[in-house]
C-alpha cells in the first residue's frame, strides 16, 4: 500500500505542476485525469489487465451493438477478473476525477452508456461465469455473461434465469428491470435477484440484499441502471422451467403483412386491457418502413400449456397472416428464438408507456408513421415494439423485495420506438433526432405510467416517471454524496 501511495502522490504532483498552468479545455483536463487514473490502475493491476492498445482493446472498442458506441477510444480498458480489481479501478477513477464507463453485454442503444472517449472503460469480458447451487437453489452469474450462455449452463438442472427475449443480451438488463416472455409468471428480471456485490464510486465493496443494511441500495439498483454502483456478482433465484427437452410451452412466431398494422394495434390494446393469465407471453413488432411489405409485422406469442387459448390470443390468430411457425417449446427454446447479435449499424431507442386503449395505440402509431415517412431516406428501419406489463409482473416475486420502478396499479404496454441507421452513419443526424424527440412528445405515455429505462432515449427523464422518484434521489445522495457518478459517467438523467 505504501508503494501505491508514493506512486499516487507523484502522479498528483505531476498534475499540479506540469498540467496546472496549461489546461484550458475540459477535454484536455479529462484526458489528463484519465491518463493518471489509467497509470495508477496499471500500476496496481498490471498491464495484462489494463490495456490501451492491441487486438483485445480493438475488439472491445468495436464490440458494442450500436455503431454509435463503437467509435470511441478509451484511454485504457480495465478487464477485471474479480471484484477487487473493480475496487482498485474505481478507487483510482474516483481519486483522479476521471470519466468512466462500464460494459457488460454491450447492448445499450444509448450513446456513451457503454463506451467512452478520454476515460476509463471497465469491461466485464473476463468475468463470465455462471453456476447453479442445488443446495441454495440459486444461480450465480458474473456480470460479463450473455443470457444465452447462462441459460445453456443451467438448463441441464431444469432451471433458468429470467433473462430477456434475445440471447446475446447481457446482465445490464437486470439493472434496468428486465422484461422476459415469462415475466408475467416470474416478474421483472430484476425481481429474481437475491443478492448483489456492489462496488460504490469510492471503491468500497458491499453486499446488498432485500433485508440487510443495504436494502435501500438493493432496491435502487433494480431499475436505477448504471447510477448506483458497479455490480460484480448477481445471485439469482431461478425459475424451475424444465430442461431444454421439456417442452412445457406452446407458441412461436406469426408474420403479418403491413396491411395488418391497424388490426394488430387494436389486438394489442385489447390484450393489454383484458389478459390477466400469467401463463401468456407476447411481443408485437410493427415495422413502419414498408407498409406494403408482406412481412412488415412480427408477433411472438407463447402459453405455458399445450396450445394458444383462443380467449387470450383469438384476435391475433384471426388476423390474416403471411406465415406461422407454432410448436411445443421449452423455455430454453423460447429464449433462443431471437439472437439480437447483429452489429454494424447505429441504433436509437425511445420509450413510451400506454394503457390498453385502441385510441391511444392508433394515435401513437400514426405519429410514428408520420415520423418514419419524414425521415425514411435517412433510416434503415423504424419499428414499434409492444411489450405487455400485466399486473402479475409486479406481484409474481414481490415477496423477495420490490424494485425501483414501482407498480402503477394498472396493466400497460412498454412501447419501444427502435430506429436502425444505415451502415456508415456514425452519429445520430440532428434532423432525425429533432423529429424523434417530437415523436416522443406526441406519442407520450398515458398518465402515471413509468417508462422502461432499458428502452429509453438518452434525453428522457425516466427516473422522474417512477412513483418512488423521491426515495431514489435520497438513496442516490446517500451512496454518492459528491455526485461523482452523474458527473463522470453517461447514463440516465434526472438524479
Ligand atoms: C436486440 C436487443 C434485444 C433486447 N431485448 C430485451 C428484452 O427482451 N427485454 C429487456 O428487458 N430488454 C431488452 N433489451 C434492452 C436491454 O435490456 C438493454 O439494452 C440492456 O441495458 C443491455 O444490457 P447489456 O449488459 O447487454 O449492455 P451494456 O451496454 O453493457 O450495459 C447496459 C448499461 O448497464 C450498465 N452496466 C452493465 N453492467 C453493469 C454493472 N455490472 N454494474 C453497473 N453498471 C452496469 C452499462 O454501463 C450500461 O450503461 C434488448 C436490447 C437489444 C439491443
Ligand atoms: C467545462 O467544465 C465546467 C465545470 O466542470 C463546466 O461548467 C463547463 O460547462 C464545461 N465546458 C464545456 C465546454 O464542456
Ligand atoms: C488496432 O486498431 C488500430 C487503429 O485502427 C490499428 O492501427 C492497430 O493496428 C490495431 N491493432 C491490432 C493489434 O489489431
Ligand atoms: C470461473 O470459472 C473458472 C473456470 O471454471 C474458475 O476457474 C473460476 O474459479 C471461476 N471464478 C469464479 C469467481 O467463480
Ligand atoms: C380498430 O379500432 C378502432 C377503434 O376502436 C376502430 O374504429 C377500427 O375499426 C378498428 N380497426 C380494425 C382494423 O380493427
Ligand atoms: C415493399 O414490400 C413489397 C412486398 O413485399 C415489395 O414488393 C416492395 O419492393 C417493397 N418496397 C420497398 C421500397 O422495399
Ligand atoms: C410529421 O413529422 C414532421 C417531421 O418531424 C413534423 O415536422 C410534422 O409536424 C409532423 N406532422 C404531424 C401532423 O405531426
Amino acid at each position: 500500500m505504501l508503494h501505491r501511495w508514493i506512486f499516487v502522490s507523484i502522479a498528483s504532483l505531476v498534475t499540479a505542476t506540469t498540467l496546472g498552468q496549461e489546461i484550458t479545455s475540459n477535454s484536455t483536463k479529462s484526458t489528463a485525469a484519465s491518463s493518471l487514473a489509467c497509470g495508477a490502475i496499471r500500476h496496481d493491476l498490471g498491464s495484462s489487465i489494463v490495456e490501451s492498445s492491441g487486438s483485445e482493446y480493438n475488439a472491445t472498442t468495436q464490440g458494442p451493438w450500436s455503431l454509435f458506441n463503437s467509435v470511441n477510444q478509451p484511454t485504457c480498458i480495465v478487464y477485471p477478473r474479480s471484484a477487487s480489481h473493480v475496487q482498485a479501478a474505481m478507487s483510482s477513477i474516483f481519486q483522479f476525477g476521471s470519466h468512466y464507463s462500464v460494459q457488460a453485454g454491450a447492448h445499450s442503444a444509448m450513446v456513451g452508456w457503454n463506451s467512452i472517449n478520454d476515460g476509463v472503460l471497465i469491461s466485464f469480458a473476463h468475468m463470465t461465469n455462471t453456476s447453479y447451487n442445488q443446495q441454495s437453489d440459486t444461480i450465480t452469474v458474473q456480470p460479463g455473461v450473455h443470457w444465452g450462455d447462462a441459460m445453456a449452463t443451467v438448463e441441464p438442472f431444469g432451471v433458468s434465469v429470467i433473462a430477456g427475449r434475445a440471447s446475446d443480451i447481457g446482465t445490464g438488463l437486470l439493472l434496468g428491470g428486465g422484461i422476459s416472455f415469462v415475466s408475467p409468471l416470474y416478474g421483472w428480471s430484476a425481481d429474481s435477484i437475491k443478492e448483489m456485490d456492489v462496488v460504490l464510486v469510492t471503491g468500497q465493496l458491499v453486499t446488498a440484499t432485500a433485508t440487510n443494511k443495504y436494502s435501500d441500495l438493493f432496491r435502487a439498483l433494480k431499475g436505477g441502471a448504471n447510477r448506483f454502483g458497479i455490480v460484480t456478482r448477481y445471485e439469482l433465484y431461478p425459475a424451475h422451467t424444465g430442461t431444454k427437452d421439456q417442452k412445457n410451452w406452446f407458441g412461436g412466431i406469426i408474420v403479418y403483412p403491413g396491411s395488418s398494422s391497424v388490426a394488430l394495434n387494436n389486438a394489442s390494446a385489447r390484450y393489454i386491457r383484458e389478459v390477466t393469465d400469467p401463463k401468456a407471453g407476447l411481443i408485437v413488432i410493427l415495422n413502419t418502413m414498408n407498409l406494403t411489405a408482406v412481412d412488415a409485422n412480427t408477433v411472438y406469442l407463447f402459453y405455458k400449456g399445450a396450445n394458444l387459448p383462443t380467449n387470450i390470443f383469438g384476435s391475433f390468430l384471426s388476423i390474416p397472416s403471411t406465415s406461422t411457425s407454432l410448436s411445443l417449446l421449452s423455455y430454453y427454446d423460447i429464449s433462443n428464438l431471437i439472437a439480437g447479435s447483429s452489429r454494424g449499424n447505429g441504433q436509437q431507442f425511445g420509450a413510451s408507456s400506454w394503457i390498453g386503449d385502441e385510441g391511444t395505440f392508433l394515435k401513437g402509431y400514426n405519429h410514428l408513421i408520420n415520423f418514419t415517412r419524414a425521415f425514411e431516406t435517412e433510416l434503415l428501419t423504424s419499428d414499434m415494439i409492444i411489450s405487455p406489463i400485466p399486473l402479475s409482473q409486479w406481484t409474481a416475486r414481490s415477496s423477495r423485495g420490490v424494485n425501483a420502478i414501482g407498480d402503477p396499479g394498472v396493466p400497460y404496454a412498454a412501447i419501444n420506438f427502435h430506429l436502425i441507421y444505415p451502415a456508415g452513419v456514425t452519429t445520430i443526424p440532428t434532423d432525425v433526432d429533432a423529429g424523434f424527440k417530437l415523436l416522443l412528445s406526441q406519442a407520450s405515455s398515458s398518465p402515471g405510467l413509468p417508462l422502461y429505462i432499458n428502452e429509453c432515449d438518452a434525453s428522457q427523464n425516466v427516473f422522474n416517471t417512477y412513483p418512488t422518484f423521491a426515495t431514489l434521489q435520497k438513496t442516490y445522495a446517500k451512496y454518492d454524496p459528491s455526485r461523482f457518478n452523474v458527473e463522470h459517467t453517461a447514463g440516465p438523467i434526472g438524479l
